[in-house]
């Protein structure tokens, strides 16, 4: 059976793949820069607009890395303002089940999907680090074995909360009556919660809005195979793709789901230009002006997990080796294993003849799909087909034009194949990814 694909569009708003100083780059928290990239999202027929999260600024060596682009609203209020000024388009925000209670998590995710009339989605994000947690009132706040512990009793909360009101609620304007007695009570004892009381909202279009997942380790997985709709993965390349496809439908069974109601969708690039040859010079081009000299360097750091400084970017490779659970970059999901990537690094920096910026720009700065609208087009599909993805999350290099050309070029293509919505056939988010109400 041909599948069809899902696509959602990524706000880029911090790491080096946006190119900030490019003369075509706007601003990243103006509404004008959202309602953009959203209008054309919506134009596109995506299934959604997904907005990432970080609660602290990221350091390095103690200082804000002037190219890691900053500053970042709160993903809710700005995807509740998108929620007026589109009319199909699912709405994703990240929000972190560390440092949120489950009450306020599922009051503002509700409150979301009655204001879109059922268009809104939770990433459970799980960073745990205490650097985050310094500020918030409780600082460290969590041991990293106990992320997902958290994150599985916040969701289950979470759902038992928009459960609460069921067959409660009435609304009899005659007899004065909103809800019956009872309406909205839940009581919860649990590791990390003890919480009773009312939930305040009645039951919102969606019931249970889209829950995302995104984490990679097999605690991550686990917790996306037990009770999420879509995981957003960090696996683009077909062959890596395809392994944690079936790494992950595999887990299903087990917690009594269907293949079908865990859709993967891998955070991807596309560079696309009138011919294959036009397109891999514009990201050959687009790569070197993602990773400048100094974003190599703390890209470097990151990895060896040590000051770099005194290297020269377009010299070898540091002849140290790294150092795991280093303190110099601060707030970025780190190496747990460093020693075979610093490896790899250097083996292909080698065969190659590359600088360390070179290497940095062809290990860490991959494109998924570079070509023509139809190389693309044929790309995305087979790995759509072929079961290394059941879609995608673009992430565009510029904010907020970045996803132009994708949709006026691409968009079609897919479409005369049969495999991307002409226009939505429903209104809700659950509707558009294909699951179950
Ligand atoms: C593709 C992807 C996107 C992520 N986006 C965010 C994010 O926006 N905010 C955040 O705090 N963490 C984000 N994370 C981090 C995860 O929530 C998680 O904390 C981290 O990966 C550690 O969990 P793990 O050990 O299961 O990987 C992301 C992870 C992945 C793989």
């Amino acid at each position: 059976m041909t599948k069809q694909i899902h696509l959602a569009a990524h706000f880029p708003g911090v790491n080096n793949t946006t190119v900030w100083s490019d003369p075509e780059s706007r601003s990243q928290i103006d509404f004008a820069s959202f309602r953009h990239l959203a209008d054309t999202a919506e134009r596109g027929t995506f299934d959604f607009f997904f907005l990432a999260e970080g609660l602290r600024l990221r350091e390095v060596k103690g200082r804000i890395h002037d190219l890691d682009v900053v500053g970042r609203p709160e993903s809710l209020t700005v995807l509740s303002a998108l929620a007026a000024v589109t009319t199909h388009l699912g709405l994703a925000a990240t929000v972190n089940s560390t440092f949120n209670e489950p009450y306020e998590l599922a009051k503002r995710l509700a409150t979301l999907d009655h204001l879109s009339g059922g268009r809104a989605a939770w990433n459970v994000v799980t960073s745990w680090d205490a650097f985050t947690g310094e500020n918030f009132r409780r600082g460290g706040y969590l041991d990293k074995a106990d992320r997902y512990v958290r994150a599985q009793e916040a969701l289950r909360v979470v759902r038992k909360l928009w459960d609460s009101w069921s067959s409660e609620l009435v609304l009899d304007q005659d007899g004065g009556v909103f809800a019956r007695e009872g309406a909205g009570a839940f009581a919860d004892e649990g590791a990390h919660f003890n919480i009773r009381g009312r939930f305040g909202l009645p039951p919102s279009p969606q019931g249970h809005p889209v829950v995302i997942q995104a984490g990679d380790s097999d605690q991550g997985r686990d917790f996306a195979a037990e009770g999420a709709d879509v995981i957003f993965s960090r696996h683009g390349s077909f062959e890596a793709g395809q392994a944690f496809y079936k790494d992950v439908k595999a887990r299903l069974p087990q917690y009594g789901r269907s293949e079908d109601s865990l859709k993967i969708m891998p955070a991807v690039t596309v560079v696309v230009a009138d011919n294959d040859r036009e397109a891999a010079d514009k990201a050959q081009y687009i790569r070197e002006q993602q990773v400048s000299g100094p974003t190599a360097i703390v890209l470097a750091e990151l990895l060896w997990g040590r000051d770099l400084s005194s290297y020269d970017p377009d010299g070898p490779l540091p002849a140290e080796d790294p150092v795991v659970g280093s303190a110099v970059t601060q707030g970025r999901v780190g190496y747990n294993d460093p020693a075979p990537i610093v490896a790899e690094w250097r083996a292909q920096a080698e065969a190659h003849g590359w600088s360390l910026r070179q290497t940095v720009i062809n290990q860490q700065n991959r494109q998924t799909f570079i070509g023509s609208p139809s190389t693309v087009a044929a790309a995305m599909n087979r790995h759509v087909q072929e079961d290394a993805a059941d879609g995608f999350v673009l992430v565009p290099h510029l904010t907020p034009g970045g996803l132009d050309d994708f949709v006026d070029s691409v968009v079609p293509l897919l479409r005369d194949r049969g495999v991307l919505r002409s226009e939505y056939t429903g209104t809700t988010l659950r509707h558009h990814l294909g699951l179950d109400a």
